[in-house]
């Protein structure tokens, strides 16, 4: 009987939208959209929320996140595009006008979906002309991520002319784009819905934009990772700082080293093949996202490492998986490589060059080096005799450790065949400014600092002495605090109102939101990043004066777009607050 009527109702229902009564009128003193049950006869009405934002707002207001930073202009009057009738004329060399077809296709999906059987009335057709300047196709540290967009509309037809310097640029620009066609559905019509005579230009005040994914605590899926990397390139993230391998698990497939896999991945299964590694860069490429590969050392290893003594070749690691683990390590299991054993560096060698052949031309290696702990080296007889004749003493511990990053960059130098690759580690006591001179040379690393906001002291010190750095503020960035010990939650205002350093300098490439893999896995990891993330994007995009508080109304939309672009996201506000803006402006 039920059945019956569900059937009956949803033949009867044939409207292109539901009408619910509610629509959107924009607030020209304030720049909100306020939704309203009886319209004002005065003011035009708007069917949704999405489609009032692109009119509403404060000065010329564009629901584009981030926000760009350069020219911003465009008429406050809709026009009507026809999903179906969008097309690209693609500009440059064969190999950029593939690579542009590539992007293209991935940003049409989108633009074809959400859409009902309804068909558009009164649209103009769209043309879209993309021009890369430079047939550069490699995406680093220096790529101009520049773009321009001009929207002319005229004699019924919409012409949208993307420049950028480089094909990464004119990704952005199409992304910006993407962002501003929103669906636009009445009772008999369903369009996609812009504005008139757009102009943007638009690049981004840092270049080192990331989120850290970390696969070793628990295992992420390669698909998991794809739907992350869809919503940094829907944020214009440009880094995925991939944290593969851990003490945990070495779950990487190297091709020369088999038996890493063999002793350290959580199962079969649970290992990204060179296969799926290929596929991963080739994803992350055509959405504007590199990926810096860490591998941990020498602290951070154990499972993985473990077949060294039975291929002949020594103990390739110390205190594996040793107890008490207090005794040994920071967090279980324990497990620190051997510097005492030369092999170890034949080892990396090999790791490094499968690396190497993986990412490809990729500039940047992370090579970890946090938490190594001097109690376990300190306990191993191996070591003990290897630095026999020295004081056991903290300084003897750093140099050893010194001497390891020193061997360990020239494996890796030797297995790329150039020194041209930039070395990231996090900050450590080898980092200390008044140490790290003797061990780390800037012209070859970077300082990642995961130190709290109230430490700005340690990054003016590597500051003056000349390196280069990325941020990674621990108690306003770290994704996966406020769910263990006396550590708190950071709200996506939190996360939005970190400006890194007390104010901009060129050696600060940029940031990152960590997300370590503790307590996340598939199931939740992203919920626990998104929206939260794209908060941290503006911050590094736009770095803007502003706080959270005034890209609010923004920050709700681009959550709802990333919900649209099949992202689980975490809910921010009730959705009244959504849809009644500036009303819980203090809320949370
Ligand atoms: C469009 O949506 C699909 C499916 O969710 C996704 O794979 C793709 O990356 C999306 N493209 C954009 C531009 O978000
Ligand atoms: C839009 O294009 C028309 C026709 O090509 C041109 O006359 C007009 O100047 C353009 N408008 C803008 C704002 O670029
Ligand atoms: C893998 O480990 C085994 C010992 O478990 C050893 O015999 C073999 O040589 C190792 N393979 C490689 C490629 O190192
Ligand atoms: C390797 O480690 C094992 C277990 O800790 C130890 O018994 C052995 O002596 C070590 N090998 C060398 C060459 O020191
Ligand atoms: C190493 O162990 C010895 C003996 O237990 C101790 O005296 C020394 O202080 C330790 N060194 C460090 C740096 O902890
Ligand atoms: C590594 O050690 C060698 C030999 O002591 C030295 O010449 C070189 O400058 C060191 N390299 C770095 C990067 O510290």
């Amino acid at each position: 009987m039920n059945g019956h009527i569900i059937v009956f109702i949803s033949v009867a229902f044939t409207y292109c939208t539901t009408i619910n009564g509610w629509a959107w009128q924009c607030n020209a003193e304030n720049g909100y959209c306020t939704r309203i049950l009886s319209p004002s006869v005065d003011e035009p009405e708007h069917p949704s929320l999405a489609v009032c934002k692109l009119l509403c707002g404060q000065p010329s207001y564009l629901n584009v996140w981030p926000y760009p930073t350069g020219k911003i202009a465009s008429e406050k009057n809709l026009v009507m595009v026809d999903p179906q009738h969008i097309t690209f004329e693609l500009d440059g060399s064969t190999t950029t006008k593939n690579f542009l077809q590539e992007v293209v296709d991935y940003f049409q999906e989108n633009l074809s979906r959400d859409n009902s059987n309804c068909i558009c009335q009164d649209y103009y057709p769209l043309v879209v002309s993309l021009d890369a300047l430079s047939d550069d196709l490699s995406l680093t540290l220096d790529t101009d991520e520049f773009y321009s967009l001009k929207l002319n509309t005229s004699d019924k037809r919409i012409r949208v002319e993307i420049v950028g310097n480089t094909i990464f640029g004119v990704r952005h620009g199409i992304e910006t784009l993407l962002q501003l066609l929103v669906p636009y559905q009445n009772a008999d019509s369903a369009c996609l819905a812009t504005l008139k005579n757009v102009q943007v230009t638009d690049k981004p005040v840092y270049r080192h934009r990331a989120l850290l994914l970390d696969s070793a605590r628990n295992f992420l899926s390669v698909n998991t990772i794809k739907k992350n990397i869809n919503a940094m390139a829907a944020s214009k993230l440009n880094v995925l700082h991939w944290h593969v391998t851990d003490s945990q698990s070495f779950p990487l497939e190297l091709p020369s080293l088999p038996n890493m896999t063999k002793c350290g991945a959580y199962d079969k299964d649970r290992i990204y093949s060179p296969k799926d590694i290929e596929e991963l860069v080739t994803y992350a490429k055509i959405r504007g996202v590199r990926i810096l590969l860490e591998i941990d050392g020498p602290s951070h290893v154990g499972n993985g490492w473990q077949w060294g003594n039975e291929a002949g070749l020594g103990n390739l690691t110390v205190c594996t998986n040793q107890q008490p683990w207090r005794s040994f390590c920071i967090q279980p299991p324990c497990g620190q490589l051997n510097p005492a054993n030369p092999n170890i560096y034949k080892v990396l060698g090999q790791l490094y060059g499968d690396i190497s052949n993986m990412f490809p031309n990729i500039g940047m290696f992370h090579m970890g080096g946090d938490e190594v702990f001097i109690p376990c080296w300190n306990s191993s007889k191996e070591i003990l005799d290897y630095i026999k004749g020295k004081p056991t003493t903290e300084e003897t511990f750093l140099d050893l450790w010194g001497e390891f990053q020193n061997k360990s960059l020239r494996a890796y130098d030797a297995a790329v065949g150039n020194d041209k690759t930039s070395i990231v580690v996090w900050t450590s006591h080898l980092t200390d400014p008044n140490v790290i001179q003797k061990y780390l040379p800037k012209e070859r690393y970077i300082i990642q600092t995961w130190v709290p906001d109230t430490n700005q002291d340690l990054i003016t010190s590597l500051l003056n002495l000349g390196y280069k750095i990325i941020i990674s503020t621990k108690d306003k960035w770290y994704l996966d605090h406020g769910f263990w010990g006396s550590t708190l939650y950071y709200n996506w205002r939190t996360v939005y109102n970190n400006k890194m350093y007390s104010q901009y300098h060129k050696s600060i490439l940029g940031g990152e939101v960590c997300m370590w893999g503790e307590l996340v896995d598939d199931s939740n990891v992203e919920s626990r990043v998104w929206p939260r993330a794209a908060a941290a994007a503006e911050r590094l995009w736009t770095n803007p004066s502003t706080t959270a508080g005034a890209a609010e109304g923004r920050f709700f939309s681009h959550r709802e777009r990333l919900i649209s672009r099949g992202l689980k996201t975490e809910a921010v506000v009730p959705q009244w607050c959504v849809q009644n803006e500036g009303e819980c402006s203090s809320y949370l």
